[in-house]
Parts: structure tokens; C-alpha cells; sequence
């Protein structure tokens, strides 16, 4: 019996889904950019997508903390945050497989670099600074844009970050377009990434 193009079309991907679980093995798939880059909403989709959990690091840094993260940032400062998420992150890594969304700043912590590099495949959703900015401007949780101009304080962090994140496994050019657009595009470089380890660029 033929099947229809729909129905082939899911049977692809849920071939292509469990060719990527299988391969990861105990691996996490790690989302990591700018603020405002859609890990989170993207990482849900992605991880439903490939049968997956999903975790979102900055939550888990809240619930280990037990407050928000701009609590933790006003209470005991930025270094006591960067602490708390490279622990929070190092253990999240021997959770896996899952989708594991970071906090922007994550990746620049070099023991968490190598801890991903150990145990995961890392994406990098690269933004443009003003899809960056047309998001962040939506919600006003993010401590580091409350101290200066945002559009100042992200042109910076793409200068300072972009070099470190272009390390990333994977990177894949997060824009305005529907958010399953992106998961499978991000599926193709996983499936390519995961069969042979050369890095692949979308941007
Ligand atoms: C930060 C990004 C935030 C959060 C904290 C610091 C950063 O996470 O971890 O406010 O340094 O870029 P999102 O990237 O999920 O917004």
C-alpha cells in the first residue's frame, strides 16, 4: 500500500528522530545564544520533535536557588550567579539524553564549554541583533538589560560572545520565521553533525 505524502512525510521524521536519539546515546543536544536567541521555545519543540525531555537551565538555577534569577543577580551579584550555573549545568550534563536549553552567558565559562564538548552536541541559534531586540523587549527578566541601554548592552555581548558561540558544534540561523522551520533544520545538521563530526554552519 502507498502511503500519502503526509503520512510519508511523518514516517521521515520519526525515522530521522530515532536515527538522532540513537546516536546521541547518552548525550544531550545543548541550545546555547544571545538572549532572545529562542532557545526555549525552540528547545520544547526540538525536544518533542525528537521524543525527548526537555530542561531549561536557568529554571533549574531557580529551583536549586529557590528564588529568580534576577533575586540572584540583585542579591548576591553576577559571580555568584556564574558559580551556581556552571554546578547547575555540570550536573543537568549526566541527566542526558535531552534537549538542555543554557542561559546566554553559559557557554562563555570554559569548564562548562568542555563539559558540553564531553557530553553533548552543541547549537548555536545566532540572532540578529534586532530580532534580539524585538524579543527581549517583550519581558523585562534579564538583569543585564535593566542596567544599561539593551540595544548598547546586546551589540557588546555579540561582540564579546559571537566568537566563543561560533565554537558551537552546530549553528543554525535563528530568525523570524515559524518555530518548526528551525527545529528541522536543526534536525538535518543533528542527523549530519552525528554521522560525521565536522562542524556545520547555517547562517
Ligand atoms: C544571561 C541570560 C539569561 C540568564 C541571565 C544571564 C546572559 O538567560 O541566564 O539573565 O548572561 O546572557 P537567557 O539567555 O535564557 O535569557
Amino acid at each position: 500500500m502507498r502511503l500519502g505524502l503526509k503520512a510519508r512525510k511523518r514516517a521521515n521524521t520519526k525515522e530521522k528522530s530515532s536515527a538522532i536519539r540513537q546516536s546521541l546515546g547518552h548525550k544531550s543536544v545543548v541550545l546555547i545564544g544571545l538572549m532572545g536567541a529562542g532557545k526555549t521555545a525552540i528547545g520544547r519543540r526540538l525536544a518533542n520533535r525528537l521524543g525527548l525531555s526537555f530542561t531549561d537551565a536557568d529554571n533549574e538555577i531557580e529551583r536549586a536557588a529557590g528564588q529568580s534569577i534576577s533575586d540572584i543577580f540583585a542579591e548576591y551579584g553576577e559571580a555568584h550567579f556564574r558559580e551556581g550555573e556552571r554546578k547547575v549545568i555540570a550536573r543537568l550534563l549526566n541527566g542526558g539524553p535531552q534537549v538542555l536549553a543554557t542561559g546566554g552567558g553559559a557557554y562563555m565559562n570554559e569548564t562548562t564549554r568542555k563539559n558540553v564538548a564531553r557530553k553533548g552536541i552543541s547549537v548555536w541559534l545566532k540572532a540578529d541583533l534586532d530580532v534580539l531586540l524585538e524579543r527581549v523587549g517583550r519581558r523585562d527578566n534579564r538583569p543585564l538589560l535593566k542596567r544599561a541601554d539593551p540595544e548598547q548592552v546586546m551589540r557588546k555581548l555579540i561582540d564579546e560572545r559571537y566568537p566563543v558561540y561560533a565554537k558551537a558544534d552546530i549553528t543554525v540561523h535563528s530568525r523570524n520565521v515559524a518555530h518548526e522551520t528551525i527545529v528541522g533544520e536543526i534536525m538535518d545538521a543533528l542527523q549530519r553533525a552525528l554521522t560525521d563530526r565536522r562542524p556545520v554552519r547555517r547562517s
